[in-house]
C-alpha cells in the first residue's frame, strides 16, 4: 500500500516504522508544524495517489480531514481521540460520499482483549454487592484530552455489564459518589504510553485488572492491520468491527 501519514507526531512516526516492517510505502507525511513532515495540510496532498490515509493528529482536525478523504474516496484509518462531538457529522460525510473510514480510540489488540476481561469482571460481581468497581487511567504529560478514549470505552463496557452502575462520572467530585455512578479518574504526567486500571474493591480485598501499553508499537500495528483490512471496503467502521472479524 502507498500510505499518507496524517499527523507526524509520536504515533505518526511509529506508524512509519510499522509500515516499513510490513513492506508498505509512505507517500507523504502531513503535519502543520514547521519542520515536521513533508506537507503542511491535506489540501496540498496528492490524495488520488494514495491507497489509504492513517491519521493520528488533533481532534480539531478530524472533521475537515474527513471531508477531504470523502471527496477523494480515500480510505482512512483514524486513531485521533477527543472528537465525540463531531462523530455524527463525520459519519454522514463518509456515508454520503460512499467512502471508507475506520476510527477507534484504541487500535491495540491487547486493549480489546482487556475490554472483554473487564466486561466479564463487571458481570461476575453483580451477585456480590460488597464489590464496587472503578476506573483509573494514566497518560504522558503531552496528552491533550481526558479521560482517555480508551477509559471511556472501558466505562461503556462496564455499564453494559453492571446491574448497579448507570452513569459515568469523570469530573472532580465535591460530594459523595452515588452507588450507581462509575468513577473514571485520570492522571497526567511523565511518559506513560497508556495505563488503564479497573479496581474491584470490597471491605475485605482489592482486585486490580491492569492494561499497560509498553510503547506505541501495539497501537501502530493495529492501525496498519486495520488499513490493510479497510482497503477495498466501503462504510463507516469502528475498530471493533475489524477486531471482531480478525479475532473471530
Ligand atoms: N487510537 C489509538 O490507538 C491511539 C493511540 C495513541 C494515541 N492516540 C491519539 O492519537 C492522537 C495523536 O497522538 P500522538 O501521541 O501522536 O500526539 P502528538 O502530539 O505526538 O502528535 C500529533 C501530531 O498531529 C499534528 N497535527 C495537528 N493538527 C493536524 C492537522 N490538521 N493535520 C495533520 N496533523 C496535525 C501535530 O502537529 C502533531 O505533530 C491523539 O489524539 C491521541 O490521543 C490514539
Amino acid at each position: 500500500m502507498k500510505v499518507l501519514i496524517v499527523g507526524y507526531g509520536g504515533m505518526g512516526r511509529e506508524i512509519e516504522r510499522t509500515l516499513a516492517e510490513r513492506g508498505h510505502g509512505v507517500l507523504a507525511r502531513v503535519d502543520p508544524q514547521p519542520g515536521v513532515g513533508d506537507l503542511k495540510s491535506l489540501a496540498e496532498a496528492p490524495l488520488g495517489e494514495a491507497d489509504v490515509a492513517i491519521e493520528f493528529s488533533a481532534s480539531s482536525a478530524v472533521l475537515d480531514n474527513a471531508k477531504r478523504y470523502a471527496a477523494s474516496r480515500l480510505p482512512a484509518v483514524v486513531g485521533t481521540t477527543g472528537w465525540e462531538s463531531s462523530r455524527e457529522a463525520v459519519r454522514r460525510t463518509v456515508e454520503d460520499a460512499g467512502g471508507a473510514y475506520i476510527w477507534g480510540a484504541n487500535f491495540s489488540i491487547g486493549a480489546h482483549l482487556y475490554f472483554d476481561l473487564v466486561e466479564r469482571a463487571a458481570r461476575i460481581i453483580n451477585p456480590f454487592p460488597q464489590y464496587d468497581i472503578m476506573v483509573l487511567e494514566m497518560h504522558h504529560r503531552r496528552k491533550k484530552d481526558s479521560p482517555s478514549g480508551t477509559a471511556l470505552k472501558i466505562a461503556e463496557r462496564i455499564l453494559a455489564a453492571s446491574e448497579r452502575k448507570r452513569r459515568i462520572v469523570d469530573t472532580r467530585l465535591d460530594r459523595r459518589i452515588e452507588d450507581d455512578e462509575l468513577h473514571v479518574a485520570s492522571l497526567r504526567g511523565g511518559d506513560f504510553p497508556g495505563t488503564h486500571k479497573v479496581y474491584l474493591d470490597s471491605p475485605a480485598d482489592t482486585i486490580e485488572i491492569t492494561h499497560t501499553a509498553r510503547n506505541r508499537a501495539g497501537f501502530a500495528l493495529g492501525a496498519v492491520l486495520a488499513a490493510e483490512w479497510l482497503v477495498g471496503k466501503r462504510g463507516f467502521f469502528q475498530v471493533e468491527d475489524f477486531i471482531r472479524e480478525r479475532l473471530g
